[in-house]
């Protein structure tokens, strides 16, 4: 008999969704199982990333389905399902929709896969890994939210392109909300381990440092009716990655917090460890007065939202 395979199930099939489920097989972390209520949606792509392995040449299987069933057993769970930023949306809308969505996802799978950890990646992300933590009642260092990790890629491009220097050694750090409240940390930033700071001006920092906050924003501005997906895609996968191959990679993810950085009861990005149990440890940073009072800005937005969302869901039924 063959040995179980590792397995990483997907919801939500959309451009992140398939994305990831591309990195995910052509990196030959985990076979993939991608999820969408749309029928012969999730199955089309899958058979077709399944024919790219004529050419990819791995032999991890991708299947497309509509039903939990076929997610059982997954070692992780990444929630990509909703609604995109994108013109035209609110806020509030955004809440309301992928709020119920995320919920209905996040107990659905892991009634299948009650060992699994939850990677949430839908947005506003902070507040839909809290809400996907609350439904599927699972303990808080098996779920966690991508925001960090895309935002430090942004930081990282931006300096690399300012400096004319190679991504490969570049460094940076963005902790709290993944939104336009974010924390990019210049101090904790460095280029083989040179502070950026003796490298730019302050001028520069700040120009990098406010194009980083707005970088999704950005990307929607182009493209109009989507949202980034290559980036996110890739950095759900390094979550992927560090987990199943046990690698407690540091990463800033968002993670739930209770007393860290002063701030309780939310989900928001910090630097935490990620192996094979979920998050290994919470990092909690020496900040200046200004970068904590900004982390706890971001905190209390969040919190805010969390709220709202709660009040929508209740009222939903
Ligand atoms: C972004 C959205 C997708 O930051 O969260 O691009």
């Amino acid at each position: 008999m063959n040995p179980p395979s590792t397995r990483v199930s997907i919801i939500g099939a959309g451009k992140v969704g398939s994305t990831l489920a591309q990195r995910i097989a052509e990196k030959n972390l985990a076979d993939v199982v991608l999820l969408d209520i749309v029928e012969g949606w999730p199955q089309g792509v899958a058979l077709d990333l399944m024919q790219a392995r004529g050419v990819e040449r791995h032999d991890r299987q991708i299947v497309g389905t509509n039903d939990y069933i076929d997610t059982a057993n997954s070692n992780i769970i990444v929630i990509a399902a909703g609604i995109p930023r994108k013109p035209g949306i609110n806020r509030e809308d955004l809440i309301k929709i992928n709020a119920q969505i995320v919920t209905e996802a996040a107990k659905q799978a892991i009634a299948h896969s009650p060992e699994a950890i939850l990677i949430v990646v839908t947005n506003p992300l902070d507040i839909m890994t809290y809400l996907a933590w609350e439904a599927s009642g699972l303990p808080k260092h098996r779920v966690i939210g991508m925001g960090g990790i895309l935002d430090s890629a942004r930081f990282q491009t931006f300096i690399a392109m300012e400096l004319g220097v190679s991504i490969a050694q570049v460094c940076a750090t963005v902790i709290g909300s993944h939104g336009d409240l974010m924390v990019p940390l210049p101090r904790y930033s460095t280029v083989n381990g040179i502070p950026i700071a003796q490298l730019m001006d302050a001028g520069a920092i700040d120009r990098i440092v406010q194009r980083t906050r707005h970088g999704g924003a950005e990307i929607v501005g182009l493209m109009k009716n989507s949202s980034a997906y290559f980036a996110p895609a890739s950095s759900a996968c390094l979550m992927v990655e560090s987990i199943l191959l046990n690698q407690s990679r540091l990463l800033p993810c968002s993670v739930y917090l209770n007393g860290q950085y002063g701030v309780q009861d939310i989900f928001l990005g910090a630097p935490c460890r990620l192996g094979y149990q979920g998050i290994e440890q919470i990092l909690e940073l020496e900040l200046s007065d200004a970068e904590r009072a900004a982390f706890q800005d971001s905190g209390k937005l969040v919190l805010q939202s969390i709220e709202e969302a709660e009040t929508i869901l209740k009222n939903a039924g």
